[in-house]
């Protein structure tokens, strides 16, 4: 074993909570950046020493160089055994499911998500624990701590371990297991769903357009849509993952996956559109002519989940991020199981799933999963409106208007407000804070406010309190306006502001003039022309 020392102490401001640690590439490119954080997270696990990890990433620019030091750091630190995706690829989910089915202690996923890639652009590292999800609160907050005092790493010289073949080569005393990074997560999809089921679909002309955006997706989608399912070649766009996503922006939203959306409101649109992120967990679902919003996704999956085999018992609860729709909770009333609001950021769901407390869980940013691994799952989620279609017989669109006939529909946009100034940005949420106590019954733009608070989540498993996650506004007539700072920006600060307006008798307006009002009263209560010298959003989602 080698013991190398780093020079200095890289890692600089605070480690954003939700998603590890993300930085420009050059940042991770640094020398001691990366080692710092991995030989931090060592120390917080309680060293290396017998334990097995799983190691991939989403492909993008420097993901195998990360993975070859990752590897000999590993070998540094007694690590016994690594299970590697070929070629350093690994989606987040088929990553928390590797980690699930050979009871690692854990695995270290490369990926900046939906942030663009390439040299200039963002790389990212996190840690999932035992149970294949993010580290919880108290585990990156102790890695966080392990970087500021650093200034040691163990790592081992030896030659780089060849990655793009399946295989076994061995480094020092550590065993290496290269695998096909695609294999256990398509045999995982096929004990949920009814494949016969959506074969026949696909055989009776059913069609697809499922956008990778060269990012991480490709060879999953391409395995099993066209392969598994025998959906026509060509399904999959831009299947092959490359490492600046076709210097493209992996984002799965009617922003960044244009051509698609384009393709879908167009006379030329498949029966189903959709698109996953970067790394695989995030998901777009678009219907011939019909967007469908992450929030009302997540409710009409939670719904309709019985019609698949995994979910035919029924859902033990639902869990949606605070920012997300009321949507879900409207389901879960129905079918008189539990719904949890938990703050943004999929290790929350955690505690829930693992004590089978829940069984579906979503969030307004395209992330939608169940109990089958601990991560948002972009092609499972994908896969359970096929498997819906198939039984349903129906198109998206009218299984969207069916839904918001029984339930109503919650109306919901978010805004972003980009690379604000820090200062700027904090001062808004600070004057907000300091104007809830007193703002129940006053009127904004015509809307009187019913209640107001920052949200806190007591977790019910571990009795875990997470304070300052956003500011709620409810106004009367059942209309939202959430205030929150972004925690995975990494220029500035980002600003959300996410609207959204209930009503059972009105279900066909048009969504920015239905939350017109809650937008006026959410920009005068936060005063935000005063605060950041704009109103207009820089994205709409
Ligand atoms: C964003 C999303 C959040 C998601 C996270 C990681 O975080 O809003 O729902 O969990 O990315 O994918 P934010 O930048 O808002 O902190
Ligand atoms: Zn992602």
């Amino acid at each position: 074993m080698k013991i190398e020392t780093i020079a200095t102490n890289p890692i600089e401001g605070q480690m954003p909570g939700t998603s590890g640690l993300r930085k420009k590439t050059r940042v991770f490119m640094e020398p001691g950046y990366l080692e710092n954080f991995v030989q931090a997270t060592f120390d917080a696990i309680g060293g290396g020493e017998g334990k097995t990890l799983i190691v991939g990433g989403d492909g993008r620019y420097f993901n195998k160089v990360a993975i070859q030091t990752i590897l000999k750091m590993a070998a540094g630190n007694g690590v016994v055994k690594v299970i590697v995706g070929k070629d350093g690829i690994l989606s987040t989910p088929a990553a928390s499911h590797l980690i699930r089915l050979n009871k690692a202690d854990g695995g270290f996923i490369l990926s900046a998500s939906h942030n663009p890639g390439g040299i200039d652009e963002d790389f990212g590292i996190k840690f999932n624990g035992q149970n294949g999800g993010p580290a919880p609160e108290n585990l990156t907050a102790k890695i966080f701590d392990a970087t500021k005092t650093i200034a040691k790493f163990k790592t081992v010289s030896t030659a780089e371990i060849n990655l793009n073949a399946c295989g076994s080569p061995s480094l020092g005393a550590m065993e290496v297991q290269i695998v096909d990074p695609v294999e256990s997560y398509s045999a995982l999809m096929e004990t949920l769903f009814d494949f016969p089921a959506i074969r026949g679909l696909f055989k009776g002309g059913f069609t697809m357009c499922f956008d990778a955006m060269h990012a991480v997706t490709g060879p999953y989608a391409k395995a099993i849509l066209e392969g598994a399912l025998g959906a026509t070649e060509g399904t999959v766009a831009n299947g092959v993952p490359l490492e600046d996503f076709g210097k493209g922006h992996p984002d799965p939203n009617p922003i960044w996956a244009k051509t698609l959306m384009d393709l879908m409101m167009s006379s030329a649109a498949p029966d189903l559109g959709a698109a996953s992120d970067g790394d695989g967990d995030r998901n777009m679902i678009v219907g011939r002519g019909a967007y469908v919003t992450p929030s009302d996704s997540l409710a009409i999956l939670a719904a309709n989940a019985h019609l698949a085999p995994a979910y035919r018992d029924g859902l033990a609860g639902i869990a949606r991020s605070m920012p997300t729709s009321a949507a879900s909770d409207r389901v879960a009333k129905k079918l008189g199981i539990g719904s949890y609001e938990t703050p943004t950021g999929w290790k929350f769901f955690g505690n829930l799933l693992d004590a089978g407390k829940v069984t579906i869980c979503g969030e307004e940013s395209a992330g939608t999963g169940s109990s089958h691994v601990r991560e948002k799952d972009g092609l499972w989620a994908v896969l359970l409106w096929l498997n819906i279609l198939a039984v349903r017989k129906q198109s998206v669109a009218e299984i969207v208007s069916d839904h918001w006939q029984r339930f109503g529909r919650d109306y919901y946009s978010r805004y972003d407000y980009e690379n604000v100034a820090t200062g700027s940005a904090n001062q808004l949420m600070q004057s907000l804070c300091s104007k809830l106590p007193g703002l129940a019954g006053q009127a904004f733009a015509g809307m009187t406010v019913t209640a107001a608070d920052e949200f806190s989540y007591h977790d019910p498993v571990d009795g875990s309190v997470s304070n300052n996650q956003g500011i709620r506004i409810y106004f009367e007539g059942g209309s939202r306006a959430v205030f929150r700072l972004s925690g995975t920006g990494t220029q500035g600060a980002t600003i959300r502001l996410y609207l959204e307006q209930y009503s059972n008798t009105d279900i066909g307006r048009d969504t920015q003039e239905a939350l017109q009002g809650v937008r006026a009263a959410a920009q005068s209560i936060s005063d935000m022309n005063a605060h950041i010298g704009r109103v207009e959003p820089d994205v709409i989602t």
